[in-house]
């Protein structure tokens, strides 16, 4: 593996060539696997970091399993150029559309899960402080207004009311048609903020913000910690989430993101069946899809559903959750079949399926054949490992504990047709 890299300028050379070049210069080992009857090329090597590039303010919502955006920026930067289309058919939070908006990319995000759309949306139209504060002070809090459901084991009554009054100034708005770009960032604000496990969520001390228990969990921890919700200031803790995802935002951000956003779609399709995405349209899909794990959607997000006015129950019964792997491999053959038929004639799909599972399954080997079957030419498995050092206090005793986090992405290309 020759580390030289190329003298020809970045722009001019082939997508493939320019990302197997940073490839070889960064690699640590590469191994071959067979997997669908052919020997593939396994690069291990820390590909990317968190400290080379510090990824921007406006990625920071959290969302389950989302993976981190330098992971995307990575195959943007190599295998597309400016105003090439980048997809995501398991967008969840926006991650990959959203890094792509910032490096001038066009783009279409499709989850099934209707709060993905809700949650990345509206960072293409980041509003500015002032006009937040204005929005936030002008929605009318209506005291005693209470949920149909009871809260109370989440918030003090005051806090509820003002949620409660939030909620539907929200849905009134949206049912008028008069929602705006200003009321869709609130809704994503308070949705991420509804509960969690600091001062900074509307709830006592609870589950981080991707899960919520249930109202008889809550009242266990209640008593376990012997606590009782105290009043929060939900138009504080918006406005605080607001201004620290907006702290990096320039005015060029804000143009490009706006051009990006007006232009880009944001489905809620199943990624096997996407028909609002054109054949042989996209330069480059970078995902991650829903893994083994077994998830109880509605007990995660009834929550943040009840306040969307969203029915958890229907959308827990389209997500894809498969308990064995022969049933995963079915529902992926069908996204790859999709895939290919969107993908352009040179296009590219990197697929991250994330590290070993129960220390036995290596899903990137029963990928490739997946892919392979659907037409794809697999380029290879790419392996980012990042080391880290973690300083732990046990005992008063500082520890330094080395760790490792590896995402594990097959990459594969539509060859001619
Ligand atoms: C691992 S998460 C993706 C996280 C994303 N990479 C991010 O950074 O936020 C998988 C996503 O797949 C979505 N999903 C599950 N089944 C689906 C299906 N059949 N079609 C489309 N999306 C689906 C889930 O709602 C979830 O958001």
């Amino acid at each position: 593996m020759s580390p030289i890299k190329s003298k020809i300028p970045k722009e001019e050379r082939p997508y493939l060539d320019r990302l197997l070049d940073e490839i070889r210069y960064r690699i640590s080992k590469v191994e071959d696997i067979d997997a669908a009857g052919q020997s593939i090329p396994r690069y291990t090597g820390e590909f990317w970091t968190s400290k080379q590039r510090q990824a921007h303010s406006l990625h920071e919502i959290s969302y389950r399993a989302c993976f981190k955006p330098q992971l995307p920026h990575f195959f943007i930067e190599y295998l597309t150029r400016e105003n090439d289309k980048v997809y995501d058919p398991f967008s969840g939070r926006g991650t990959t559309v959203l890094e792509a908006g910032f490096m001038e990319r066009n783009i279409i995000a499709n989850d099934i899960n209707p709060l993905s759309s809700l949650l990345s949306k509206p960072r293409f139209f980041p509003p500015l402080l002032e006009e937040l504060m204005k929005r936030l002070d002008s929605i009318p809090m209506i005291e005693n207004e209470d949920a149909e459901i009871d809260l109370s084991m989440f918030f003090h009554p005051k806090t509820e009311a003002e949620i409660v009054s939030m909620k539907n100034y929200l849905a009134a708005r949206h049912e008028s048609g008069e929602e705006d770009d200003i009321d869709r960032w609130i809704r994503m604000v308070a949705t991420n903020r509804l509960t969690g496990h600091s001062k900074g969520f509307f709830s006592v001390y609870t589950l981080p913000p991707n899960q919520a228990v249930s109202a008889d969990s809550q009242r266990k921890i209640n008593l376990r910690m012997k606590q009782t919700p105290e009043h929060r200031d939900t138009r504080v803790i918006i406005y605080k989430k607001s201004r620290t995802l907006l702290s990096n935002v320039t005015t060029e951000e804000r143009a490009l993101l706006q051009q990006t956003g007006g232009n880009g779609r944001f489905l809620t399709s199943d990624a096997r069946e996407t028909k609002a995405i054109a054949a042989d349209s996209i330069q480059l899909t970078v995902t991650s899809p829903p893994f083994l794990d077994v998830v109880d959607y509605v007990q995660d997000n009834w929550l943040r559903c009840w306040f969307n006015d969203l029915d958890a129950a229907e959308t827990s019964k389209k997500i894809t959750m498969a308990r064995t792997l022969e049933d995963w491999s079915a529902v992926m053959f069908g996204v790859f079949r999709e895939l290919y038929r969107v993908t352009k004639p040179r296009g590219f799909v990197a697929f991250e399926v994330g590290e070993v599972r129960n220390k036995k399954i290596n899903l990137d080997e029963h990928v490739v054949p997946l892919g392979v079957k659907a037409g794809f030419k697999c380029i290879g498995v790419i392996i980012n490992e990042q080391h880290f050092t973690k300083t732990s206090n046990i005992w008063g005793i500082d520890n330094n504990e080395k760790g490792t986090n590896s995402n594990r992405i097959v990459l594969f290309r539509k060859e001619k047709k």
